[in-house]
């Protein structure tokens, strides 16, 4: 594991935009299969996917070769609910940058069988020649996509029920009420994302810095499912100073001084 420390939120956002856009321009230089992307939702990202997009905007980076397949959504939600992630994929990358409507996937959360949506983008992913690299974020529990605590490490995409935590902290996005905030989500499992070539998680500031802790230096366990990363032999996680807080001096030390 590789922990890129920067001094803020946007700092290390940048630096994964940029990882990502290399990673793209160095596969299209040996080749023109298609690059395969997993990609993530939440505050997180945010900054990233701007970058992205600029990058895009300035001709440093395409999306045109670039398939993409989100981690996770709702279920029950109208994908045209503000609040989707179908919703917030488009507002805050796809309608920015150049990727074919037809390379993007996300789940259906809305599908009438669950089941067999799932099985299906296990499948797709597959025929696409799995992910070269997977963006993550992290849950305040430590979870990845919405992996729960407890959730099996061999997990693969599938019908999850969600926290009342988690319920809890994403009410903010619903207007306050956890009432509002679907019980289920369709999600990738661990597993997914960690058969991935190469892992970015983004975890910024201060509600983080015990997940961070817990993925890091914590043992690798389902009780954080983000630890499982520890076992990934190119899982990157790039932070701000504001979530490393709960890391011992001597982990910071390491990191800082490597990365
Ligand atoms: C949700 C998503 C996760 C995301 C997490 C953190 O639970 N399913 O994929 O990583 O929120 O969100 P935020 O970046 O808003 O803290």
């Amino acid at each position: 594991m590789k922990v890129v420390i920067r001094n803020s939120a946007l700092e290390a956002s940048v630096w994964a935009a940029h990882y990502i856009a290399a990673k793209i321009n160095e596969k299209a230089a040996k080749t023109s299969e298609p690059f395969v992307i997993g990609l993530c939702t939440g505050s997180t990202p945010i900054e990233t996917y701007a970058e992205l997009a600029k990058l895009v905007k300035a001709g440093k980076v395409s999306f045109k070769n670039v398939i993409s397949f989100n981690m996770d959504e709702y279920v029950g939600l109208p994908e045209s609910h503000p609040e989707s992630y179908h919703s917030f994929m488009h507002k805050y990358l796809f309608d920015n940058i150049d990727e074919p409507k037809e390379n993007i996937h996300i789940l259906n959360g809305n599908a009438k069988d669950l089941d067999a949506e799932c099985a299906a983008y296990e499948q797709a992913i597959k025929a696409a020649g799995g992910f070269d690299l997977f963006l993550g974020g992290i849950g305040e529990d430590g979870h990845i996509a919405f992996n729960e605590p407890y959730s099996s490490l061999n997990s693969r995409t599938r019908v999850v029920d969600l926290t009342t935590d988690t319920r809890i902290v994403n009410s903010r996005f619903f207007g306050g009420d956890m009432n509002k905030v679907p019980s289920q989500a369709l999600s990738v499992g661990v597993a997914t994302v960690t058969d991935a070539k190469e892992v970015i998680l983004l975890v910024m500031g201060p509600k983080k810095a015990r997940a961070l802790k817990d993925c890091v230096e914590g043992p690798c366990s389902h009780k954080c499912t983000a630890s499982a990363l520890q076992l990934h032999e190119n899982a990157w996680i790039a932070c701000d100073e504001a979530a490393v807080g709960e890391l011992m001096v001597n982990t910071y030390r390491y990191f800082k001084d490597l990365y």
